[in-house]
């Protein structure tokens, strides 16, 4: 199995507060890794460290076999892209749908500009939009269509990892499931290397193939989906799993 992301030693301080404690973490290629632990537990932290929006104070960043520098190529940007909890985060309001696809596509050279609305078309058609949706601006969709609209933004670009930070978070209650099914859809159709975070187990077992567990900066486990909702290593992971009143299996 090959890697796309190895990270050693990772550690980032704000002032005098350890964020992250030398983290240590693998990633497969085309699998899914699910970081789960409370509120605080430093897992945007590790999010934003390897997307290379915050740089880390001691440690490493391998993405392929390549080491990610504290200055990152336009290439390297490229190949990590981020969902974050409010789509509206990575959307300008300003512009359309075709717009926003169509400068990603062109700013990172994935097609050119006669090639621009036909793949336009076939991303929100992966994330199960209308093609008409290409002429609507942002405001003029739902919370968990935005969401739709930032995956296939991000997804526009061929990364070889996207990074979701709890993504179905900040979403009607009613539409979390249709985006995590979306992203299950993709996981299994497009064979995604993802880092998924969440607090909330349900949504990590349904996306993830590994999970890590996460407290107070530290990874405390790291094991198969199917081991650790079944035989937990860490004493506290067995906490987070005895605090959910029903687990799907
Ligand atoms: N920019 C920042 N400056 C200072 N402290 C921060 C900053 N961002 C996060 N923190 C602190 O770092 C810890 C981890 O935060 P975060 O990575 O957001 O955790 P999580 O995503 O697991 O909730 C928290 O105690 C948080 O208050
Ligand atoms: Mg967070």
């Amino acid at each position: 199995m090959e890697l796309a992301l190895q990270v050693q030693d990772l550690t980032v301080r704000y002032g005098g507060f350890t964020a992250l404690d030398h983290i240590r973490l693998e990633l497969e290629q085309h699998t899914t890794l699910g970081l789960v632990g409370e509120s605080g537990s430093g897992k945007s932290t590790l999010a934003r460290v390897i997307a290379g929006l915050i740089a880390p104070d001691e440690g490493q960043i391998l993405l392929g076999s390549e080491e990610l520098r504290k200055k990152r190529s336009k290439e390297q940007h490229k190949q990590i892209q981020m969902i974050f909890q409010n789509p509206d985060a990575s959307l300008n309001p300003r512009h359309t749908v075709r717009q926003i696809l169509a400068e990603a596509l062109l700013f990172h050279r994935i097609v050119d500009r006669s090639q621009v609305g036909r793949r336009s078309t076939e991303l929100l058609d992966r994330v199960q939009l209308e093609a008409r949706s290409l002429d609507k601006y942002p405001h003029e969709f739902s919370g968990g269509q935005r969401q739709r609209i930032a995956i296939a933004r991000a997804l526009s670009v061929e990364p070889s990892l996207l990074i979701a930070d709890e993504p179905t978070s900040a979403l009607d209650v009613s539409v979390q499931r249709s985006v995590l099914e979306l992203f299950h859809t993709l996981r299994t159709e497009l064979h995604l290397t993802m880092l998924f975070i969440s607090h909330d187990l349900g949504v990590i077992h349904a996306v993830s193939d590994t999970v890590a567990v996460m407290r107070q900066g530290k990874l405390v486990e790291v094991n198969t989906k199917d081991e650790f909702f079944i035989r937990p290593k860490h004493e506290y992971s067995r906490e987070l799993l005895s605090a959910v009143p029903k687990m799907p299996r």
